[in-house]
C-alpha cells in the first residue's frame, strides 16, 4: 500500500438527489481530512448489468472492479428497502469477489425514510463477511433521512458526527493485519471464482 490509503465509496441508490449518496461523499470528505485519497464509484455512470455468471465482464465490470481492487477501504453506502440493502448495491458487489474485497477495510452507511436503519446494515455486514472483508465496528445509520437534509448538507449535529467517524475510522483502520481466514472465506468457494 502506498503511504496514502485510497478510499473509495459506493452508494446504491441511483437517484440524482440520494441521501445515500449524498452521505458516502461526507463519510469520504472525512477520510480526506484523515490523510486518505478518496473517489467516489457513482454507479450511475457505470454500466453493470444484472449479474450473468455467463456473460464475461460484461459494460464496465472491468473498469468497476480494478477500481474497487485499487481500494485500501471502502465506504459502502445503501438505502434501506424493504428492511434490507439495495438491489443496486448488491448487483455493483456481485461483480465483485475475495480479489476485490478480501482484507480491504469496510465502511457501512445507511440512510432510511423510516426509523429502524439497522437491518440492512446487518445483511450488509454478512455480505462483507462472506467476502473476507474487514469491516469496521462504527456504522452510520440516519433513519427518517429527507428530514435530516437540508440543501444538499447534512443538518443533524449527531448525525454528521456518526458519518465523519466512519470517514475518520476507515482511513485509521485501513492497513490494519486482519485475523486469520474466516470460514467462510475457505468455503464459499463460488467468490473466489
Ligand atoms: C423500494 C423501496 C423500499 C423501501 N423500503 C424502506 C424500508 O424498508 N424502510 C425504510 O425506512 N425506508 C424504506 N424506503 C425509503 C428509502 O429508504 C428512502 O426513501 C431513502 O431516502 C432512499 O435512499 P436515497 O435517497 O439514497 O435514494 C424504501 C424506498 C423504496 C424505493
Amino acid at each position: 500500500m502506498s503511504q496514502q490509503p485510497h478510499v473509495v465509496g459506493i452508494a446504491g441508490s441511483l437517484r440524482d438527489a440520494s441521501y445515500t449518496r449524498l452521505s458516502v461523499e461526507r463519510a469520504l470528505r472525512a477520510a480526506d481530512r484523515s490523510g486518505a485519497t478518496t473517489e467516489l464509484l457513482d454507479l450511475r455512470e457505470f454500466d453493470l448489468p444484472v449479474y450473468d455468471g455467463d456473460a464475461d465482464e460484461p459494460g464496465d465490470a472491468a473498469v468497476f472492479t480494478a477500481e474497487v481492487r485499487r481500494a485500501d477501504a471502502v465506504v459502502l453506502g445503501t438505502p434501506a428497502y424493504h428492511g434490507s440493502y439495495s438491489g443496486v448495491l448488491k448487483n455493483a458487489l456481485d461483480y465483485c469477489g475475495f480479489d476485490e474485497f478480501e482484507d480491504t477495510t469496510v465502511g457501512l452507511l445507511c440512510v432510511a425514510g423510516g426509523s429502524f436503519p439497522t437491518s440492512p446494515l446487518e445483511h450488509l455486514r454478512s455480505v462483507c463477511r462472506a467476502l473476507n472483508a474487514w469491516v469496521v465496528p462504527h456504522q452510520a445509520a440516519l433513519p427518517r433521512v429527507s428530514s435530516k437534509y437540508e440543501d444538499g448538507e447534512l443538518v443533524d449535529e449527531g448525525l454528521a458526527e456518526r458519518v465523519d467517524v466512519l470517514g475518520k475510522r476507515v482511513v485509521q483502520y485501513a492497513t490494519i493485519e486482519p485475523d486469520p481466514r474466516t470460514v467462510e472465506a475457505v468455503e464459499n468457494v463460488g467468490a473466489g471464482d
